[in-house]
């Protein structure tokens, strides 16, 4: 079913650099971080590895072998396998538009700090209060937060219209080792800090008594939102796989990287927050807030700063670009429009969101839908309803929709590789997937209380 037309992905490493360049994002360095510290730390890092396990590879391989089998966008993908499962097709489509209204807002706010980094004013940030009070004016000033947000979805436009291999894939390649190297330089430099143990203690040490239900909850949809799974972005890339891509080693090595990075991210973090004395259990100002004023009792911090936030930007665009392919690769193979016009016409809508998003957290705070404003609504919708109905969708279809021939035969490279663990991912996309994320989905619509 390979077309002759149809661009494709390089070598074998290339496959893997960039669906984890998707999967490797402001959620293992911003949101991985924040989560982990209102869980207690080491606890919940136990539970998240094993929703990995449990939820992250199956979905990922299901995704893997819908996109590589059929070499098609999302909604063609599902289309082509069966009319009636179209629909997922289009939840991946709109999530994918959702995500960019308020990812491209935060995004954009990781190029303000890289530049006050950059021209020094970091430095004035002196103390937590201050960085939080210029953290809240920042984000709620109408114009200059928005130029970022569009600024953001411009440089995603520049890689997406470069085509999917000179863009995607080059981008890639160049950029994920480079966040490896900072990452780990980064690290070192945080783990030597005075106190530091505390954090890699907090970390590592297990401490059960702070595990509810709860716990559980956040590990699977950060497991979930970490992997970009649930709304076929995966199965977008996937398409551009070839034929001797080797799905199982690229699924475990892109989960292998996507936990390894919020693990050093987590090594970033944590020594640094024990060292200057600051709660973990902070929240999502973590990494906007708190890193500035350690930065700043940090020898030459304007630089390690600038450092962090690059790191930032190049993680946040790898995975920008994944959510903006999925919808221009929609537009035109779908509905027919260049492929320039296709990316278009997703920059322009989608950075219309994303500006009303930006909006919504000041100027225009007093719109509401559902009792939240634009971006809260957008981050509640995606991440609590849509990502968690979209991966039950997808181990359901997997499980008891798909041949089962074709997932052998995707798993297995064509009978090349051996697959001794088939019976196992059967299993798992069948039943344990589709109730566990049955559990995620009611608990955050509200259904039950835990
Ligand atoms: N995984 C990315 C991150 O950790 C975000 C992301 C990219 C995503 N594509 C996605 C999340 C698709 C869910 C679905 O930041």
């Amino acid at each position: 079913m390979e077309r002759e037309s149809r661009a494709s992905f390089g070598g074998r490493l290339s496959a893997i650099l960039v669906a984890a360049g998707s999967a490797v994002g402001l959620g293992n360095i911003w949101r991985f971080p924040y989560i982990a510290g209102e869980n207690g730390g080491g606890a919940f890092l136990i539970i998240y590895i094993g929703c990995i396990l449990l939820l992250g590879i199956p979905v990922l391989l299901a995704e893997f072998t819908v996109g590589r089998h059929t070499h098609l966008n999302s909604v063609g993908a599902y289309r082509s396998l069966s009319k009636r499962w179209s629909f997922l097709g289009y939840n991946s489509v709109i999530s994918s538009l959702l995500i960019l209204g308020f990812y491209f807002v935060v995004a954009g706010w990781t190029l303000e700090y890289f530049s006050t980094s950059v021209t020094g004013v970091i430095a004035e940030y002196s103390s937590s209060e201050i960085n939080a009070a210029r953290f809240a004016e920042f984000t709620t000033t109408p114009l200059r937060p928005v130029i970022y947000t569009v600024l953001f979805a411009l440089l995603t436009h520049v890689v997406i219209a470069l085509g999917v291999q000179k863009g995607i894939e080059r981008s890639s390649k160049l950029m994920m080792p480079i966040l490896f190297v900072m990452l780990i330089a980064l690290a070192v430099r945080s783990m030597t800090m005075p106190g530091g143990i505390e954090g890699l203690r907090f970390f590592f040490e297990p401490d059960f008594s702070k595990v509810t239900a709860k716990t559980f909850l956040d590990a699977m949809g950060q497991a979930f939102f970490s992997l970009s799974i649930g709304l076929g972005c995966m199965i977008t890339y996937s398409s551009y796989f070839n034929n001797k891509t080797n799905l199982q080693n690229t699924a475990f090595n892109v989960v292998a990287l996507d936990t390894l990075v919020a693990v050093l991210a987590g090594l970033v973090i944590f020594p640094a927050v024990f060292s200057v004395g600051i709660e973990p259990t902070s929240g999502p100002s973590l990494v906007f807030v708190t890193l500035p004023s350690i930065f700043n009792t940090m020898t030459f911090g304007p630089f390690w700063s600038a450092l962090f936030f690059l790191l930032l930007i190049l993680a946040a665009l790898t995975s920008t670009i994944s959510l903006h392919e999925v919808l221009t690769a929609y537009l035109h193979e779908e509905r027919g429009l260049s492929r320039k016009k296709a990316a278009w016409v997703v920059t322009i809508g989608t950075s219309l969101l994303a500006c009303a998003s930006s909006l919504s957290l000041g100027v225009w705070s007093e719109f509401k839908i559902f009792g939240l404003n634009i971006f809260d609504s957008l981050d509640f919708v995606t991440a609590n309803i849509l990502l968690p109905l979209g991966g039950l969708l997808t181990s359901v279809f997997a499980g008891w929709v798909l041949d089962r021939k074709i997932l052998r035969a995707e798993i297995s490279d064509h009978g090349r590789l051996k697959c001794r663990l088939f019976g196992l991912l059967v299993v798992l996309l069948r039943y344990i997937c589709p109730v566990l994320l049955l559990w995620i989905f009611l608990y955050n619509l509200g259904l039950f209380e835990l």
